[in-house]
């Protein structure tokens, strides 16, 4: 067997972990390959809600598995409050999930660092989570990381306490001491105490040499879903680089992540939102700074699943969708949050970028300082309420305008339109 990898095609916060709770009942195995606590990923079903930061979106099918790859960073204490709050709502975390010994763990003081960097950006910050992404990735890169194996060791105290070492001189070389520093409304010593204390928790978890696991299970006739987090466009190779997060949010990333070989990848889902979001800094060429914008924002509900944040809308935009379809091969689309755009006459979808008078299908170089004027293509809205339908022939025929214009332009077939956050709100095609 092949894995399927569903992977987010813009800034994050597409509606993967709807998607990937919806099809969840055809897999047996749901598996996450990068990213940390900085993904927020949303499931609703039965006027219930969950938010996911660690945890792969399948762990409310009780037959399913569900694995922590290799390429996933772990905040033990998030881990820790995340079963806390599934086993609340009695789902069947621990019988149901496997955490790869080789994930990256991150620490109190990469969370430290994360603030003491994005501190020191001054204008410049990247609008980060501040979850620690940025060092432990560092850490994992320069040889110096701690792994989810090492919890076993009798020697973890040990290295722990070196490691913190290194980064409270880093810090201290940035003028911060340790001692200043908040983190989730604590100081740092009381937060390390409740750190150290989810790592008895992690312990107790079940974990696996993921990478032969997997590979087991696909030589078994076992079917896999990898489950991305973040979005292309925040990739640490082709993302706006410097405002990106610090893995391999694409497709490519899904084999040293899980340690599965590029032959071994099947179909390839690419998640994306009827119209755009970013939250935190960067370049978002069809951003609308007026009162558009604001009203996506708030039919969309669009603040941060993580932080809270609002998020910045805009239009749809092609070349940066053509890019990321073509850097992760994806073989089918969906089309996520349409009923945001219900109540518009006209949208507008971003066909071309004009860059210095020139007309151009191609994401820049210089994502940050290339002025990408988008060119704006107008389309007939559907302008009534998409939750009528029960089949996607019943819905209105200038959305299925909308969703062939998409097909027609990006060679790509859509899949699956969703028009609202609920498992059922969703349309196969
Ligand atoms: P993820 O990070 O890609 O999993 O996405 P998030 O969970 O961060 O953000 C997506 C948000 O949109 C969540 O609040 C979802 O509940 C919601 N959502 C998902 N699909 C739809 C949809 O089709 N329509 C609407 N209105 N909301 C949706
Ligand atoms: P999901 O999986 C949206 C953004 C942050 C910031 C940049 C770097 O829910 O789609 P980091 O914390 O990684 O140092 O932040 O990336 N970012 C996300 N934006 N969705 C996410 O995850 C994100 N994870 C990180 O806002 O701009
Ligand atoms: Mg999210």
């Amino acid at each position: 067997m092949k894995v399927d990898v569903l992977l987010g095609l813009q800034w994050g916060d597409e509606g993967k972990g709807k998607v990937v709770d919806v099809l969840t009942p055809k897999y047996d195995i749901i598996a996450r390959f990068q990213g940390g606590p900085n993904a927020g990923h949303t499931i609703e079903f039965d006027g219930k809600k969950f938010v996911l930061h660690t945890i792969p979106s399948g762990i409310f099918n009780s037959s399913t598995v569900n694995l922590i790859g290799n390429g996933v960073i772990i905040d033990p204490l998030v881990f820790e409050k995340e079963v806390a709050s599934l086993e609340t709502s009695g789902v069947l975390v621990r019988q149901n999930l496997l955490i790869s010994r080789k994930a990256h763990l991150i620490l109190p003081s990469h969370r430290l660092l994360d603030a003491v960097y994005e501190a020191s950006r001054g204008t410049l910050k990247i609008g980060s989570t501040l979850k620690g992404i940025g060092p432990a990735y560092t850490d994992k890169t320069s040889r110096n990381g701690l792994r989810v194996g090492d919890i076993e060791c009798p020697l973890f105290l040990e290295k722990y306490k070196a490691l913190q070492k290194l980064h409270f001189d880093i810090a201290k070389q940035h003028n911060s001491d340790y001692k200043d520093i908040i983190i989730e409304g604590l100081s740092f010593d009381a937060y390390e105490e409740q750190w150290l204390s989810a790592c008895d928790t992690l312990r107790s978890f079940e974990k696996v040499n993921s990478e032969y696991y997997i590979n087991q299970q696909l030589n078994l006739g076992k079917k896999v879903l990898a489950e991305g987090a973040q979005g292309t466009m925040l990739d640490v190779d082709f993302g706006s680089y410097p405002f990106v997060t610090s893995s391999n949010t694409i497709t490519a990333g899904v084999c040293s992540g899980l340690g599965v070989a590029p032959s071994r990848i099947g179909k390839v889902i690419g998640i994306f939102k009827a119209y755009c979001t970013r939250v935190g800094s960067g370049p978002f060429p069809t951003e609308l700074l007026d009162t558009t914008g604001d009203q996506l924002r708030d039919t969309g509900h669009e603040f941060g699943a993580t932080t809270g944040r609002p998020r910045r809308c805009g239009w749809l935009d092609l070349p940066a969708l053509n890019y990321a379809i073509m850097l992760n091969g994806v073989t089918e689309l969906m089309m996520m949050k349409a009923d945001v755009l219900d109540a518009f006459e006209t949208i507008k979808v971003a066909t071309q970028y004009e860059i210095d008078g020139q007309l151009t299908n191609e994401v820049p170089y210089d994502q940050v300082n290339t002025d990408s004027i988008p060119v704006y293509q107008e389309i007939k809205g559907w302008n009534t309420s998409l939750g009528k339908g029960t089949t996607y022939e019943e819905l209105p025929d200038n959305l299925h305008q909308y969703v062939d214009f998409i097909e027609l332009k990006t060679l790509t077939p859509i899949k699956m339109v969703s028009v609202g956050p609920d498992r059922t709100q969703t349309f196969i095609r």
